[in-house]
Order: C-alpha cells, then sequence, then structure tokens
C-alpha cells in the first residue's frame, strides 16, 4: 500500500501533526493572501486535511469545496466544517475542466508519488480543474532549508515525549527524497516526500501549464529565497 494511504488516515496522524492546529490561525490568513482571489471565487482546497484551514478561506468570502484521499481527515472536516467534501485522489480529480478559480495546495503537499510522472499528474489535474488566468497556491517547504536543519540530526531517532512520538528522518540515497520514520502509539508510520529543487518546481508547473507569477519566502510574503523554510509559489493557469 502506498505510504500516503494509510499514514494520513490513522488517528497517529493528528496526534504527530497537533501543533499545525495552532499554527492554522498564522498560516491561514497569510496563504489566503498569497492565493489573492476576490471574494465569490469557487476554490478547491485540495488537499483540505481536517479543514483546519478552511475558516481562513470561507473568512475571505471564497466558495470552497474541499477534497482529500483520507476518509478519517474527512470525517474529522465535516464535523467541524461541514462544507461540500469529495473524497478524491490528486492523480484524477472528479472535476469538469476549467470549473474552478483557484486550487489551494497548502502545507507540502506535492511530491508524495513515488514517479515524476504521477507528481507532474497532480499539476496537470489541478491545471486541467483551474479555468484559465485561475490560481494554483503551491506552498512547499525549502530544500535548502531542509537539507540545512537536517544536518546534524539526519539518522538519529528524536523523541517528542510530550506529543508522544519518536522519529528518524534521512535522505534517500539519491539524495531527492526524505524518509522519514515514526512511531506513535506504538506503530510504525514512513512519510517518503519528493524535495524538489526551485528549478523543478517551477519546471514541473511549467509543464502542466502554469506560469509562476509570485514566489514567497515566507507567511510574511517576504520574496522567494534559496534557504527559506517555505517556499510558496503562486501560478497562474495559461
Ligand atoms: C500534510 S496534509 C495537508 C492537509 C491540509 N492542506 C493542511 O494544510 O492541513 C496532506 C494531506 O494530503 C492528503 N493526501 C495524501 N495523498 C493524497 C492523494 N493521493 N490524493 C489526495 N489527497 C491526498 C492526506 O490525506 C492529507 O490530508
Amino acid at each position: 500500500m502506498d505510504w500516503f494511504i494509510r499514514d494520513f488516515d490513522h488517528p497517529a496522524y493528528f496526534t504527530i501533526y497537533a501543533d499545525k492546529v495552532a499554527d492554522a490561525a498564522m498560516e491561514g490568513p497569510a496563504l489566503v493572501a498569497m492565493l489573492d482571489l476576490p471574494a465569490g471565487s469557487q476554490v478547491l482546497d485540495l488537499p483540505c486535511g481536517w479543514g483546519r484551514l478552511n475558516p481562513h478561506l470561507r473568512a475571505q468570502g471564497l466558495k470552497v469545496i474541499g477534497g482529500d484521499l483520507s476518509p478519517l481527515n474527512l470525517a474529522k472536516h465535516r464535523a467541524s466544517h461541514p462544507i461540500p467534501l469529495v473524497r478524491l485522489d490528486f492523480r484524477a480529480l472528479p472535476f469538469r475542466a476549467a470549473c474552478v478559480d483557484g486550487v489551494f495546495c497548502a502545507f507540502t503537499s506535492w511530491g508524495y508519488f513515488a514517479t515524476e510522472q504521477e507528481n507532474l499528474r497532480q499539476l496537470t489535474e489541478f491545471a486541467r480543474v483551474v479555468r484559465r488566468h485561475g490560481v494554483l497556491l503551491l506552498d512547499l517547504a525549502g530544500r535548502a532549508f531542509l537539507q540545512a536543519a537536517m544536518t546534524a540530526v539526519e539518522g538519529e531517532w528524536l523523541e517528542f515525549a510530550e506529543e508522544g512520538y519518536r522519529e528518524c528522518a534521512r535522505w534517500s540515497p539519491d539524495g531527492r527524497r526524505i524518509l522519514t520514520e515514526r512511531s506513535c502509539q506504538g506503530e510504525p508510520f514512513c512519510h517518503d516526500i519528493w524535495i524538489p529543487t526551485d528549478a523543478e518546481v517551477r519546471s514541473f508547473l511549467d509543464a502542466a501549464g502554469f506560469s509562476v507569477s509570485d514566489a514567497y519566502g515566507g507567511l510574511d510574503g517576504r520574496p522567494w529565497d534559496e534557504g527559506a523554510e517555505r517556499w510558496i509559489y503562486r501560478a497562474i493557469k495559461r
């Protein structure tokens, strides 16, 4: 089974990422401002997860449909933010072509697939459903920042006792992906995420039919830079 089917669809996911609940208060308004679509625009929140950013999208007056692969996340989302929600896989979106004004893709939700074709497919599906001149906001972790952050701890098991899990991260032998093993609630988990270079992000966006209009290096809207913790791309469908 692909890691992302099971790892996100397990109660432990909400324990491991508990801090993202509080982060939403800062991330939501900032990312919605970078999406920069007028009130009334139709937006797909892909993936929507458990809906932690949904109130901020709606506060901007956006009409939001959420989509995610995880039934557990969708159930949690439905319980707290009952908007239209669809269970889906990025590789085959169940929407008509050009039916929305924007796609909002927050918190490192690209690069999960094992092959470049599938990772490109996610972006071409986003491009297919966005109208011409519509917007994709793609919020990724900066590769150089991760490289620097992992230097001292790569391959070591770190304890997060208060949060209730331990983890060990390492680069794949070809240096393209980060494999993060975790142990939580007595069970093993392993994220396996492609961490692209800036040139790769831009070339994949271009190949999918998007042109980057803005690139940010932080939630405060600072310009993109190589060492930034977040690489946030606003791209326009050609
Ligand atoms: C890191 S979370 C981000 C969720 C949300 N954007 C947020 O900021 O809270 C990644 C999400 O991607 C979903 N996901 C993973 N693989 C997927 C796929 N192939 N198709 C659709 N959603 C997927 C997971 O279920 C999970 O909810």
